[in-house]
């Protein structure tokens, strides 16, 4: 990013003014602001001050805008020095800038620079007879396009050297040149071998609502009329019968569990907990039925169990609820009888409520 300065004070016009159109165009964009807040305007001031300078904002018309919108010097200066869409020094009458960023730089950007240093010179320097002057920019957002140049208004995009000479040749001698691609492709279109939107049909409004139709159609449960090029070109390449490339592809994986009472079960185990035992007489994990204990015909399982079982039954389950313990829903805990404080769920057979070193307190 160069350093920017307003142009040297010797080429700087003595003054500077709206034209009267200029003016009534100014009118309408300050009026599109809120009482006090036509300072908004500055940018679109700036940009109509440049095109009527011939492409370049002198001091002048830099102070004109601040007096016309009301804003410090200062103000209206830290705008145009900063956006780099302002020009501050005099420009050609094709103002070019070159992108240099990094998709125009491999697809030969340095080569249209040598062009540019060749027929128009130095970047910032206006050609004697007035027509060219360049600089290099960023990325201008035509990648797709790398290399390209922007000239005044218009992008010119897919340049090699030769179209870029041309196109210099044809601007000077007042020729009609061609904004875009200059290759010969549409917009960002593939140059060769164009595969998408091939469809005629897509063209000539067919295909507009059809989908609406065959929607229709099919929750009638009347046959399909869709009879668009897009549809019969679908049905063409696509196959009849479309199956699953894998007997599973698209259905939900059923398999069973690895470890589950069910599977234990059928081990020959014999769950320790009820709910385990009724969870391994379900035929629906594993797909096998497993009867309960009750009708097993299995031998009498031994008492060794896939659990721990605890040393002693109790200890470490939380006591039943004592009787009168539980507060009736709806009673605010104030007003409860006998309220919780926790006590009554302690674990049985836990140690008493001391701590290491502790005393208990009486
Ligand atoms: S890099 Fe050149 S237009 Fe984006």
């Amino acid at each position: 990013m160069a350093i920017r300065r307003l142009a040297p004070a010797e080429i700087q016009p003595a003054t500077f003014a709206f034209t009267e159109e200029n003016e009534r165009w100014l009118e309408k964009q300050v009026a599109k602001y809120p009482d006090g807040r036509q300072a908004s305007a500055v940018i679109p001031a700036l940009w109509q001050a440049q095109k009527q300078n011939g492409g370049w904002l002198p001091q002048k018309a830099i102070e004109a805008v601040a007096a016309r919108l009301g804003m410090p010097l200062i103000r209206v200066l830290e705008v145009a020095t900063f956006y780099t869409m302002f020009n501050l020094e005099p420009v050609g009458r094709y103002f070019i800038q070159l992108c240099g960023t990094v998709p125009c730089h491999v697809k030969g950007a340095l080569d249209l620079k040598q062009v540019l240093l060749d027929r128009v010179g130095d970047p910032h320097h206006v050609t004697t007879d007035g027509y060219f002057s360049w600089i290099e920019v960023e990325c201008l957002g035509a990648c797709c396009n790398a290399p390209m140049v922007q000239i005044n208004d218009d992008y010119f995009e897919d340049l090699t050297p030769d179209l870029l000479i041309k196109l210099l040749d044809d601007l000077k001698a007042g020729r009609e040149v061609k904004p875009g691609p200059q290759n010969g492709r549409v917009s960002s279109e593939p140059k060769d071998e164009v595969k998408t939107l091939t469809d005629p049909a897509l063209y000539d409004g067919s295909v507009v609502g059809s989908w609406r139709a065959r929607f229709k159609d099919e929750l009638s449960g009347a046959p399909s009329v869709a009879t668009t090029g897009e549809h019969q070109a679908a049905t063409a390449t696509g196959p009849g019968d479309p199956k699953a490339a894998k007997p599973d592809a698209g259905r939900p994986i059923e398999r069973p569990v690895a470890d589950t009472p069910a599977s234990r079960s059928a081990a020959g185990e014999t769950p320790v907990k009820p709910a385990d035992q009724a969870d391994a007489a379900r035929s629906d994990s594993t797909g096998a039925v497993y009867p309960g204990p009750e009708t097993s015909t299995r031998p009498q399982q031994s008492d060794k169990s896939y659990t721990v079982t605890p040393s002693k039954p109790e200890e470490g389950r939380v006591a039943a609820d004592a009787k009168g313990t539980t507060p009736v829903a709806g009673t605010p805990p104030s007003e409860t009888a006998d309220r919780r404080d926790g006590s009554d769920t302690k674990p049985v057979g836990s140690s008493p409520d001391v701590s290491p070193g502790v005393a208990p307190k009486e």
